[in-house]
C-alpha cells in the first residue's frame, strides 16, 4: 500500500472524572489508505466515536488526548494550532457526526450552514464559482440527500427539523466540499433504509469521483460488508483485530469477532441458534487484568486472565490481539 492518508499511532484519549479515569481510547494504531474505505466496528461504548472525534481534535468536554500521533498526509494534527485545525476540518477532512444535534449550529438556518463553506472555499479561496451560484449549490445538495421540500427547508433552523433531516443536512454539507478524508460516524443510523442506501451510494461516489478516503464507523455489519475494503474491530478502548473485508467474514480470528460474525442471521439457517456471549459491557474505568475480553471469552485460559495480549500479524495483513495465535 502507498503511504496512508491517515496514520494513527498510540492514541490514548481519556476522560478524567471524579469517580476515576475513563480510558475511552487506550492505545489505538490505525491506518486509512488513500481511496480506502476503512470500517471501525464494535459494540456500544467501546470508544469508536471518541476515536473519530480525536482525529478531528473535537473530543467532548472532559476528555483529553493524552498520548499519540495523528498523522494526516504526514502532518501531526495534534501539533496544529486551533486556527490551522479549523482549516483542515473545513477543507481536507469532513466529518459526519453520529449525533446531528451537536454539529448544526442552532442559531443559523440550514441553508446558511451549508452555503457558508461553499462560499468560503469555492468562491473566495478557489474562485471555482461565482457568489450567485451558491444558493443553487445548496439547493442541489439538499435535493441530493433527499430532504423533502428543500426550497422551504433552506430557511429552517435546526430545531424545526427532525433528526433524520438534520443528519441529511449534515451529509449535504459534506458532499458540497471536496474532502480528502471523510470521517463518518454512524452516518445512516437515524435514516430509513431507502435513504440509507442512497447515502451509502453517495459516499461510494465521493470516493470514486474525488478519491476521498473514508473512515466509516458503524455497528452494522451489513454496511461494513457493502462498503469497506478493510475493517478494524474495537473492544474496550483497543483494537483487537484488523483485516481485509473478505477474511473478516470468512475467517475471523478473535473470539469476539467470531461472536459478532456468527450473530449475523444466515439465510436458511435454523432459528434459535444465535451465538450469545454474556452481556457484560466492560467498565472502562475498571478494566480486567490480562486480556480485556477474557471474562466473556468462551476460549479463555489461565494465561488470558494474567497476561495482556499484544497485537500480532497472525497472517499476512491480518492482525489480532489474542493469545490463541501467539
Ligand atoms: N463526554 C464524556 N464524558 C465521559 N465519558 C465519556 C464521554 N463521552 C464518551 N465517554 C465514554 O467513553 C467511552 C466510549 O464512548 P464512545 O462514544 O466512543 O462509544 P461508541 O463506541 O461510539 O459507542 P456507540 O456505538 O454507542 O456510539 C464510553 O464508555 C463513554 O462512557
Ligand atoms: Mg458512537
Amino acid at each position: 500500500m502507498s503511504e496512508p492518508i491517515l496514520r494513527i499511532r498510540g492514541l490514548k484519549t481519556y476522560f478524567f472524572m471524579e469517580r476515576g479515569t475513563v480510558k475511552a481510547v487506550d492505545g489505538v494504531d490505525l491506518d486509512v489508505g488513500k481511496k480506502q474505505i476503512l470500517g471501525l466496528v464494535g459494540e456500544t461504548g467501546c470508544g469508536k466515536s471518541v476515536t473519530a472525534h480525536s482525529v478531528l481534535k473535537l473530543v467532548p468536554y472532559g476528555g483529553t488526548i493524552v498520548a499519540g500521533k495523528i498523522l494526516f498526509e504526514g502532518r501531526d494534527l495534534l501539533k496544529l494550532s486551533n486556527e490551522e485545525m479549523r482549516k483542515v476540518r473545513g477543507t481536507e477532512i469532513s466529518m459526519i457526526f453520529q449525533d446531528p444535534e451537536t454539529s448544526l449550529d442552532p442559531v443559523f438556518t440550514l441553508g446558511y450552514q451549508i452555503g457558508e463553506p461553499i462560499e468560503l472555499h469555492q468562491v473566495i479561496e478557489q474562485h471555482l464559482i461565482s457568489p450567485k451560484e451558491v444558493p443553487k449549490k445548496v439547493l442541489e445538495a439538499l435535493q441530493t440527500v433527499g430532504i423533502p421540500d428543500p426550497k422551504a427547508r433552506v430557511d429552517s433552523y435546526p430545531h424545526q427539523l427532525s433528526g433524520g433531516m438534520k443528519q441529511r443536512g449534515m451529509i449535504a454539507m459534506m458532499i458540497t466540499g471536496t474532502p480528502k478524508l471523510l470521517v463518518a460516524d454512524e452516518p445512516t443510523t437515524a435514516l430509513d433504509v431507502t435513504i440509507q442506501a442512497q447515502i451509502l451510494d453517495l459516499m461510494r461516489k465521493l470516493r470514486q469521483k474525488l478519491g476521498t478516503s473514508i473512515f466509516l464507523i458503524t455497528h452494522d455489519l451489513a454496511v461494513v460488508a457493502e462498503m469497506c475494503d478493510r475493517v478494524a474491530v474495537m473492544y474496550a478502548g483497543q483494537l483487537i483485530e484488523e483485516t481485509d473485508i473478505i477474511p473478516l467474514f470468512e475467517q475471523p480470528l478473535h473470539p469476539y469477532t467470531q461472536v459478532l460474525i456468527n450473530a449475523i442471521p444466515k439465510p436458511g439457517a435454523k432459528r434459535g441458534k444465535l451465538a450469545t456471549i454474556p452481556p457484560l459491557i466492560p467498565n472502562l474505568m475498571r478494566l480486567p487484568r490480562g486480556c480485556r475480553f477474557h471474562p466473556r471469552c468462551p476460549k479463555a485460559t489461565d494465561k488470558c486472565k494474567r497476561v495482556k495480549p499484544q497485537m500480532i500479524e497472525a497472517e499476512r495483513g491480518h492482525l489480532v490481539r489474542c493469545h490463541l495465535y501467539s
